[in-house]
């Protein structure tokens, strides 16, 4: 069993401070204190690494560069910024956040975490993360590097994912952070994508090494142990890809669901040979002058994988029910989630 009572004690975190002093990462959003930045790279970072992110973070607030422009964008365009980035929800939930920051707190962001985490899309990690970085609040921002590094301090062997877990954490925490509680966060997602990785931690240069429980008992390759998820469903599908002329058929998703809003290639619910797929157009009565067979692939979503075949068929006219749009155009203007990247890589060429 794990004793509360001395996770992440003082010396810990004074520890922790000070490695962070001299090691921290030089990034965009580390050079200000503003509320948005700091909020629209948090979001960012979630599920996906640093080096992706910067480029997209700089575009991002170049494009839009406050909270009134963020409300005022066309959704089109503010899904096209946040293209390849995946969970497409986070950014839209964004756009609902700014508008209730226009409408409640004229385009700034509200200074305490009580009130952050009332903002539609903002969590405990999020809101930790604003209070403690852009308004110096003693709050943690705990997530998965956080849970990571806690779990082997603390040789914690509960499944780390639970929410009572990560609220007893939350609390005990809060009472021991008392000042640069946003350095301290930081030091933590630090430690844990440089130091406390999940695969090869390199313990010889952790700064809290010997308080370390896990360390102490070699368990450190152990912890957190990882509980079984609920496995993936399966689902397969065919890719179309229409072409006439310069052109490319496409299709809005609906705007509920998985990949709410953005575009999409035809496609078919199962995976169909080519014999299949000739027999396809010929019961539409779709007329073609070639048909190729492009390659297989698969994509991961949380809760569901697709496997998927694609075909590429040249037709002497268009059909109706698309979207057809130039290839230039697609790039330019429309978000085509990365779950077709094969595909779409397949334009490309
Ligand atoms: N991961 C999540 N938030 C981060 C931050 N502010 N800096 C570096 N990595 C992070």
């Amino acid at each position: 069993m794990i004793n509360m009572s001395d996770i992440m004690n003082k010396e810990m975190i004074e520890k922790l401070l000070y490695w962070y002093s001299l090691n921290k990462r030089d990034l965009p959003w580390r050079r200000t204190n503003n509320p948005y930045h700091i909020w629209v790279s948090e979001i960012m970072l979630q599920q996906t690494r640093v080096e992706t992110v910067i480029p997209y973070f700089k575009r991002f607030i170049n494009t839009l560069p406050d909270v009134e422009a963020l409300a005022n964008v066309d959704e089109d365009v503010l899904l096209k910024l946040w293209e390849g980035l995946g969970y497409y929800s986070r950014v839209r939930n964004m756009q609902k956040c700014a508008k209730e920051l226009m409408e409640k707190y004229n385009g700034n962001f509200p200074k305490t975490y009580d009130e952050l985490i009332k903002l539609p899309g903002v969590g405990f990690y999020t809101a930790g993360a604003i209070a403690s970085i852009a308004f110096k609040e003693n709050v943690p921002a705990i997530d998965g590097n956080a849970l990571r590094i806690l779990s082997r301090v603390n040789l914690d062997e509960r499944d780390m994912s639970k929410d009572q877990v990560k609220k007893e954490y939350f609390e005990k925490l809060s009472k021991n952070l008392i000042h640069d509680s946003g350095d301290f966060n930081q030091s933590l997602m630090d430690l844990g994508s440089s130091i406390c990785t999940f695969k090869d931690a390199k313990c010889s240069l952790c700064p809290i090494q010997k308080l370390c429980r896990a360390y102490q008992k070699n368990k450190v390759d152990k912890l957190p142990i990882k509980y079984r998820k609920q496995s993936r469903k399966i689902e397969e599908k065919t890719i179309i890809i229409y072409r006439y002329k310069d052109m490319v058929a496409i299709l809005k998703r609906p705007d509920k669901g998985l990949l709410a809003s953005l575009y999409e290639y035809p496609n078919v619910q199962k995976k169909l040979t080519e014999k299949q797929m000739i027999k396809y157009l010929e019961d539409k009565k779709i007329s073609y002058l070639k048909l190729i067979q492009l390659e297989e692939s698969k994509h991961l979503f949380s809760h569901i994988e697709w496997n998927m075949i694609g075909y590429e068929i040249y037709l002497n006219k268009k059909i109706k029910g698309y979207l057809w749009v130039s290839i230039q155009d697609l790039f330019m203007h429309y978000s085509i989630p990365t779950a077709f990247i094969k595909y779409t890589n397949h334009l490309k060429k």
